[in-house]
């Protein structure tokens, strides 16, 4: 298309949008944000005059301006002055909040660390999906390893990260998430017990125990101290404890944001291997690579290691794709259990994560440059509001963790709805209760939000402060279930 949508066009694709059931300006607005949504009509393009399409709609010209109207409302049409609106989507400076666990309308939300869809992007990926999907339909629809596309694009990019792949070794599923479920399903019984960096992602302790496990924490070091992951205590826990499963995030580990080096890799590697572990790394935030440094995928290291992976940080966590990579006989094995789970991903969804994760990269470049700026402002806003924190700079990923001046996490985040923000306490990221002393703030929200947030912070520390009474009822009480990613 040229850029121009001329009225005889847009009357076609629009077909019979009239149904008489709704004012007539709605239902144009809302076929045309339908035709722009899944790339019938393509973005930045011009529509036509309101006066033109009114004619040729045989509508008033105030319905066609009500129409259109109503859709730079809601974000479809560009509003520039003079020239005529241009096809957009949505840009939202703050996330839609979705009902259940997330944060009610004006907190500033710092439990989730995610970040809106890379736009046109993912967009674009989707519309293509939709011109690809006639040639799927006929066929049953159940498909419990996932597109043929979607495996190779999966396995192209690890062979391109130096771990030769072949698409028989990729499982897809609904999130890395869903990814965890399904290899604990598969590897671990009733009260095995699963090693687990200590702190680790909540939902995954939470598999863990609703796996009937038992996580079995070892430290981080602290903050700043070489090397980032204590490896001799880990080859210990591993030796004497013969953990089932060790679940591990070395890539821009959450909440932390370390990478853990090659040479510790490999040494866990050869560890896990003499111990019998199945060593199972989560690489859901690999792709949030801040300062450049990198490391080896840890498949790289031992033909056993199950990899987890998504598209979840990278792209956008609304794609719900993600994947499993391990040997191809286990990977058999994750099928049958997958099936008591469920029947397979959504269709389009994995035609349009082929897309990205065939230009894997496409999206990054702009997310990482805006991400660091996020990061390092988060820093100086840390530094100046709250100088007795001690956050830890992360090397990638999308969080900091800071150590407070007290134990008073609970506390603070029972207090900071108050002040207009949410928090994930830190014990969330613990076992047993740990963690009381740390706070994980995310920097997925702009730095003015970001401002807004770390003052709110401050205040709700002050509050704190200021009454000793107030901090020994809050630690006791339990804060509000939230959603934490
Ligand atoms: C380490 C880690 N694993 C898994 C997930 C969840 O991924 P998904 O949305 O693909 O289920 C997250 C989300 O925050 C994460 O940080």
């Amino acid at each position: 298309m040229s850029g121009l949508l001329n009225p005889i066009a847009l009357t076609r694709l629009l077909g019979s949008w009239n149904s008489g059931t709704l004012p007539a300006y709605r239902e144009l607005a809302d076929v045309v944000r339908l035709l722009v949504m899944d790339g019938r009509i393509p973005l930045d393009v011009a529509l036509p005059s309101e006066r033109a399409l009114a004619q040729t709609l045989g509508l008033s010209r105030t319905t066609v301006t009500a129409a259109y109207s109503s859709l730079r409302e809601q974000g479809f049409l560009t509003t520039g002055q003079g020239s005529r609106g241009r096809t957009c989507i949505p840009q939202r400076t703050s996330p839609v909040t979705m009902p259940g666990l997330a944060a009610p309308e004006g907190l500033l939300d710092l439990a989730y660390a995610s970040l809106p869809a890379a736009g046109e992007v993912v967009h674009r990926a989707f519309a293509d999906a939709l011109t690809e999907l006639p040639a799927l339909l006929p066929g049953f629809g159940y498909d419990a390893v996932g597109v043929p596309a979607l495996r190779q694009a999966i396995a192209d990019k690890y062979t391109a990260d130096g771990v030769p792949t072949n698409a028989q070794q990729i499982l897809v599923t609904s999130g890395a998430q869903h990814a965890l479920n399904i290899v604990l399903k598969t590897l671990a019984g009733k009260q095995d017990k699963v090693l687990v960096e200590h702190p680790s992602y909540p939902n995954a302790l939470d598999a863990i125990r609703a796996a009937g496990c038992r996580p079995f924490p070892v430290a981080l070091p602290a903050a700043g101290s070489a090397p980032a992951w204590d490896i001799d205590a880990m080859e210990a826990a591993m030796h004497h404890h013969r953990p089932a499963m060790a679940y591990l995030v070395p890539d821009f580990h959450n909440p932390t944001g370390r990478i853990m080096s090659g040479l510790q890799r490999r040494r866990l590697a050869r560890a896990a291997a003499s111990a019998g572990t199945v060593l199972v790394v989560d690489e859901t935030l690999r792709g949030l690579n801040l300062d450049g440094v990198s490391a080896a995928p840890m498949a790289a290291f031992s033909p056993t290691v199950v990899s987890i992976g998504s598209l979840s940080k990278s792209h956008w966590a609304g794609l719900r794709t993600g994947w499993i990579r391990a040997d191809e006989a286990l990977v058999n094995r994750m099928v049958t259990t997958r099936t008591t789970m469920d029947l397979g991903a959504p269709m389009v969804e994995q035609l349009a994560a082929a897309r990205l994760v065939s230009a894997y990269s496409e999206p990054l470049d702009a997310r990482l440059a805006e991400l660091r700026n996020n990061r390092d402002s988060l820093m100086e806003l840390l530094a100046e509001h709250l100088p007795s924190w001690d956050p830890e700079r992360p090397q990638g990923g999308l969080t900091v963790w800071c150590r407070l001046p007290s134990p008073c996490s609970t506390a603070l985040t029972v207090l900071a709805p108050e002040f207009g923000v949410r928090l994930a306490a830190g014990p969330r990221f613990g076992v047993g209760g740990a963690f009381e002393h740390y706070m994980r703030v995310p920097y997925t929200l702009p730095p003015a939000q970001l401002e807004v947030a770390v003052r709110a912070l401050r205040a709700a520390q002050d509050k704190l402060d200021a009454s000793p009474q107030l901090r020994r009822s809050l630690k006791t009480e339990r804060p509000a279930a939230v959603g934490v990613a």
